[in-house]
């Protein structure tokens, strides 16, 4: 294969992109699979084999990014281990992966989960005709097992979920906006005051949590906490906008809803079909640390890539028809989880909470649940991506 320079797309819009990316993500892809893109400041990467070489190259293609992990350092105390490389990213990373093992996320959180799922089962069916599963299931549950994951005793779910907006808004704050900044401060002051008592309590009695994993690891209180905050900024919405994005697409392809509702069996399949077709993390950033050349494309040393795994999602040399909302297509895996050596450390408690307990108990207790069609259910965001709410009927 001959080298080629990269293809420029001059007519990107932002807002279009943040409206609905998807003919965007398209058209990109036509030009090539790697597409340099000035109206975001970046080369975007959307063929799904070249997203995958960038993740299985972590010398040449960068997590430590420029801004970047500024911004993220300073919402979360310091570089946390998802802009971190090699052996210093191992450190922090090796110690969680046990724990969120698919057993040992049955075994630690799964009846936890459970009753959790109940608990707001009970708050969804209250709200009657006003429903909104993103407010009143998704985004509260998945905030709450959230909690019980990282262990923390005293933090409410209400907490868990303002800390990590304030940490999400911070990481993208290259604006410098001085609110942003003072609000994720807060927030760092807030999950630091539940720590303080937390990480001697668990140096001396371990537990199954994934803080208690961190402490164990022979890190330092810094690094844990700033872990700490990387997994509440990383754990919330991304479950939540699963949530809702299946109903919405059960909604809508009744066959399907049919289908799964006869045999739960078909839920695992509906989870990664949903992850891969509305994939809540669109994109994520890297940066090359030498001239390289990536699916035939020649880039320079310290170019800004964006991986856009949404778009690799949709890849048509990957996918047959990925246009479609399809649980019955082959199991070929998407990259909707990312892949590599920062593959989401979640994907088994998202995949157990979510389709092993959240739908199954969602669907048992109102098996008429549907998307309102009286109401708006608005979608956006590409970078993330989700429903901002899902008004339901049931
Ligand atoms: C459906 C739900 C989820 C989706 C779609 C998702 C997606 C992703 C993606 C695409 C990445 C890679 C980002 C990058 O390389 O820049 C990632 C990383 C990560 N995710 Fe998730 N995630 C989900 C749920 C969770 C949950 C529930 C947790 C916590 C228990 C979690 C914790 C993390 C952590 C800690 C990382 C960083 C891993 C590293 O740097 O090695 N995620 N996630």
């Amino acid at each position: 294969m001959g080298t080629d320079a990269a293809p420029v797309a001059e007519q990107v819009d932002v807002a279009a992109l943040l409206a609905d990316p998807y003919d965007t993500y398209d058209r990109l892809r036509e030009l090539g699979p790697v597409v340099r893109v000035p109206a975001v400041n970046r080369y975007l990467v959307t063929g799904s084999a070249a997203c995958r070489a960038v993740e299985a190259d972590e010398v040449t293609f960068s997590a430590d990014v420029r801004g970047g992990s500024a911004t993220m350092a300073r919402a979360l105390g310091q570089r946390p281990m998802l802009r971190k490389d090699g052996a210093e990213h191992a450190a922090e990373r090796t110690p969680i992966n046990t724990p969120l093992r698919p057993k040992a996320v049955r075994a630690a959180w799964r009846a936890q989960f459970e009753r959790n799922t109940r608990a707001h089962l009970e708050t969804l069916r209250e709200r009657g005709p006003d429903a909104d599963l993103n407010r009143d299931f998704a985004g509260p549950l998945a905030a709450q097992n959230l909690v019980d994951m990282l262990g923390l005793p005293e933090a409410t779910a209400d907490e868990l979920a303002r800390w990590s907006l304030a940490f999400i808004a911070g990481i993208g704050n290259l604006q410098d906006d001085p609110e942003v900044w003072a609000r994720s401060d807060d927030a760092q002051q807030e999950v630091d005051a539940h720590l303080e008592a937390l990480i001697p309590a668990l140096r001396r009695r371990p537990d199954a949590s994934l803080t208690s994993a961190l402490v164990h690891a022979g890190l330092d209180d810094a690094t844990v906490r700033t872990d700490v905050k990387l997994i509440i900024s990383g754990g919330m919405n991304e479950p939540a906008h699963t949530i809702t994005a299946i109903v919405w697409a059960l909604s809508d392809h009744p066959d399907q809803r049919d289908r799964v509702l006869a045999d739960p069996a078909w839920w695992p399949r509906v989870v990664d079909e949903t992850v891969r077709w509305q994939s809540p993390i669109g994109m994520y950033p890297r940066r090359t640390t030498r001239d390289c050349v990536l699916a035939g494309v020649a880039l320079p040393a310290e170019a800004p890539l964006g991986v856009v795994v949404a778009a690799a999602n949709r890849d048509p040399a990957a996918f047959d028809h990925p246009e479609r909302f399809d649980i019955t297509r082959g199991r070929r895996a998407h990259l909707g989880f990312g892949s590599g050596v920062h593959v989401c450390a979640g994907h088994w408690a998202a995949r157990v909470a979510i389709g092993e307990v959240a739908m199954p108990l969602l669907y048992g207790a109102l098996p008429g649940l549907r998307t309102d069609p009286d109401r708006e259910a608005p979608w956006s965001g590409w970078v993330f991506r989700g429903l901002t709410a899902l008004p339901v009927t049931f």
